[in-house]
């Protein structure tokens, strides 16, 4: 990567009232983004943001922290974690951003973009991008019930129109949003083509506040290109992150990877989990995570198959153990056959 990309990815951004120390961030995602899981991306560190796991508004105000799968956090990560949201009803979203900003929060995220039939079911996430008048409503009424940053992380629409896209992104800074994230695919596309990274360029040539490109970010080459070609305010990954949590460092510092560091991660990720959640959740979530972990490794498959049948922590620790002894050969990219 270029001295001048690694420069801006370490270069503060002002998000509403309160700065990120780095711009490059790490997205929302559902059954990964936990506790146990950024307490391992805070391990190597090299992001300016983190999220939490989408959170329903509704349930929200609820949520007992102590117990909640979803919203659960450790004091010392709030000053680079938002929580985020979704729901289409402006007074629930209001309520449920006000007890974010009361714990600490540093902002609060609205999901435009998860298309799963179970969201968009209930008019929520990327089904809101139909009534473009009901989505703005939302971050008028989150912007109204707190101080702290508000971002919108959302996708192109319903269909291939970076027209709509742009405009959306202008409504929602007219709304009061701080900051976009943006992921240039159509709801109903699951990642299976590829991000139109123009469009991109088209939202930022549009608002005033920061955007973030989101989208098929897997290593140095394509972030480079992303911020090259979009002129995007910082970049935000996804998958990669979940596959190789040091990418965040590697891509901003440096980092060099060697077989050591994919064991130790492995083994402080379980260990993580174990501390945070009870032993069924912590092996399920971690069988869950194994899949993108061994998309690193020629014979990943087979790794995790073997965690797959792991019955207990201890076994899963047995076939870590027995998969590094052997000196596993690496891939140069992640495999994106396991990557979906
Ligand atoms: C397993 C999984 C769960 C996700 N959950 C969420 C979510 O809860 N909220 C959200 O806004 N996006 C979610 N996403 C979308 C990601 O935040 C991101 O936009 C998408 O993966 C594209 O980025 P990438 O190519 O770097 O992975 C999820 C994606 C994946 C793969």
């Amino acid at each position: 990567m270029s001295p001048e990309t690694r420069r801006f990815l370490n270069t503060s951004l002002k998000i509403g009232n309160r700065s990120i120390s780095g711009r490059l961030i790490v997205c929302p995602m559902a059954g990964y983004t936990h506790v146990a899981f950024r307490q391992l991306l805070e391990y190597f560190g090299g992001y300016g943001l983190c999220f939490t796991e989408m959170c329903s508004a509704t349930s929200l105000p609820n949520e007992n922290p102590m117990h909640s799968l979803v919203f659960r956090w450790r004091r010392e990560e709030l000053d680079r974690l938002s929580c985020q949201i979704f729901g289409s009803d402006p007074g629930i979203m209001a309520e449920a951003a006000r007890r974010i900003e009361s714990s600490g929060f540093f902002g609060v995220d609205i999901n435009f973009g998860c298309s799963v039939a179970t969201v968009c079911k209930r008019g929520a996430g990327a089904a809101l991008l139909k009534t473009p008048g009901a989505a703005v409503s939302v971050v008028e009424a989150v912007r109204s019930a707190v101080s702290i940053p508000v971002t919108v992380k959302y996708r192109t629409g319903w269909s291939d129109d970076a027209g709509f896209a742009a405009e959306m992104g202008r409504r929602f800074e007219g709304a009061g949003a701080d900051a976009l994230i943006f992921h240039p695919r159509v709801a109903p596309d699951r990642r299976t083509r590829p991000p139109r990274r123009d469009y991109i360029g088209r939202v930022k040539d549009t608002v005033g506040i920061p955007v973030f490109g989101n989208g098929d970010i897997f290593d140095e080459n394509d972030l480079e290109r992303m911020v090259e070609t979009t002129g995007c305010d910082g970049v935000a990954i996804g998958r990669i992150a979940l596959a190789n949590p040091w990418m965040p460092a590697r891509m901003t510092s440096g980092l060099m990877e060697d077989n050591a560091l994919y064991r130790f991660t492995a083994e402080r990720y379980m260990a993580l989990l174990e501390q945070h959640f009870e032993p069924v959740t912590a092996l399920r979530r971690f069988r869950k995570w194994a899949l993108f972990f061994s998309a690193g490794f020629r014979f990943g498959h087979r790794f995790s198959a073997d965690i797959r049948r792991a019955g207990d922590m201890g076994a899963a620790r047995d076939v870590i153990g027995r998969f590094f002894d052997a000196y596993p050969e690496r891939n140069a990219r992640p495999n994106m056959n396991l990557f979906r």
